[in-house]
């Protein structure tokens, strides 16, 4: 069980690169099950999901390898269009191949996801969507049992509230139904246009990615793309707030600035100095305590409740108090607990955590519960006066490629510890 040894008080400074999105790969992957071409995917960040959502397809069927940096997958034949419990309880997202399989083969068998510590993570929304093209899903001993031997057809689906991946997984099915599919209340996230431009580059027909409305004109059949996916904002986002609760002077280079709007607008209300200084590159400046600036986590192009937990981090010094609503998970604030181990004064009232900011945090040994709650965890660890232990750092490397690594030559003194 790896650990982090962070000691605080180091500004970071220079540059540090931003992967492929994690959030992207992981539906790009999953859209490779829709043709038997091979379908060749660039800036695959290597992280633990990723490798999680490669066993699922070669589980169903399909080859995968790596070569100069890509990743190329060969869903020839998918004999066997099922997603286990050993694989998927280890990562919701695995219910993506839930529509590919069913689009591809007529038929999936994927284990439900179990809870997570964020939430419940309920798929009732997939579910509902894909019976709408025609799918009969049963559920029974833990697994989602669908069926579609004649093919699915278009129509009009109506999500209840925005899902992401709810989104996704509908996009991978209508794309091989037969007639128009229309999304409404559709989620806009950046990943959900990268994967709709991925599925016209295979030779789908979808247009209005990014809006609440999609249309999708279904085809025969799909085949083959080269694609570069899209860099992950939250790694960018989760970078910016590094150099801002550090009082550095840090460049963000490889993301795309439209994607961390939001963000950026709040950096600058706190009183960081954050400016693109060339295509993709993000310059954050700031000294001293941040001013206390309230958010609300909505779905894109609001503030994304991925960075619920990493911008908390920087409001517990802030220099009064700031209100931060979660609005999309119902129990995202795990990390409260461990930020008041090192000094942090939160108080959590339902989906609101109040927080007031205090001069300084102090280094503690400290427990990661999901993936973002860690981030916020290391960017607490990087400016606490003295020593920070993080316990279970395995939840990190499920969506940061050496975070360690990436911090340390910008100026951290942090190191993995087995
Ligand atoms: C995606 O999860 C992301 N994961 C999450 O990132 C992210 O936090 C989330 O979107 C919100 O932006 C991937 O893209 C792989 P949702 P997803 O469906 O699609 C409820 C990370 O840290 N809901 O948009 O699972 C759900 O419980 C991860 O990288 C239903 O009720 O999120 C939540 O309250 C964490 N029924 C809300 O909708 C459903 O069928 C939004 O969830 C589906 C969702």
């Amino acid at each position: 069980m790896d650990k982090f040894r962070i000691e605080g008080g180091h500004p970071l400074q220079g540059e540090i690169p931003v992967s492929g999105a994690k959030n992207s790969a992981l539906p790009a992957l999953a859209a490779c099950l829709l043709t038997s071409e091979p379908v060749k995917l660039r800036r695959i960040p290597p992280v633990r999901d990723v490798r999680t959502m490669e066993q699922l397809l070669e589980y169903s069927g399909a080859q995968l390898e790596r070569e100069d940096g890509a990743l190329t997958v060969r869903a020839a034949k998918l004999d066997r269009p099922e997603a286990p419990y050993d694989l998927v309880k280890t990562m919701r997202a695995s219910s993506l191949v839930l529509g590919p399989l069913v689009a591809r083969t007529g038929r999936a068998r994927v284990s439900m996801p179990g809870g997570c510590a964020i939430g419940a993570r309920p798929i009732n929304l997939h579910v509902a969507a894909l019976e709408q093209l025609g799918a009969r899903i049963e559920q029974s001993h833990g697994y989602v049992e669908a069926r579609a031997e004649d093919g699915l057809r278009g129509a009009l689906v109506h999500f209840d509230r925005i899902t992401v991946t709810g989104t996704e997984d509908l996009l991978m099915a209508a794309v091989l139904a037969r007639g128009e599919t229309v999304i409404r209340n559709a989620a806009r996230e950046p990943e959900v246009q990268d994967l709709a431009a991925l599925l016209n580059e295979m030779g789908a027909r979808i247009e209005g990615a990014g809006t609440s409305t999609i249309r999708v004109e279904g085809v025969a059949s799909l085949h083959g793309a080269d694609h570069a996916i899209i860099a992950d904002r939250i790694e960018a986002g989760t970078f910016l707030i590094a150099g801002a609760i550090t009082g550095g002077d840090l460049v963000v280079t490889g993301c795309d600035p439209d994607h961390v709007d939001a963000l950026v607008v709040k950096l600058r209300q706190a009183g960081a100095d954050v400016a693109e200084i060339s295509p993709g590159a993000l310059r954050v400046r700031s000294s001293g305590r941040p001013r206390p600036v309230d958010i609300t986590t909505e779905e894109f192009p609001g503030f994304a409740t991925d960075l619920q937990a990493q911008y908390m981090a920087l409001m517990t010094l802030a220099t009064g108090i700031s209100f931060i609503t979660e609005t999309i998970f119902e129990n995202r604030f795990m990390h409260t607990q461990e930020l008041a181990r090192m000094g942090a004064n939160i108080r959590v009232e339902g989906r609101q955590a109040i927080v007031a900011g205090v001069p300084e945090l102090t280094g503690a040994q400290v427990i990661a519960s999901d993936l973002r709650a860690s981030a916020s965890l290391v960017l607490a660890g990087l400016v606490a006066r003295g020593q920070t232990m993080i316990d279970r750092v395995y939840h990190i490397d499920r969506g940061y490629e050496k975070i360690e690594e990436k911090l340390a030559r910008a100026g951290a003194r942090i190191e993995r510890v087995s």
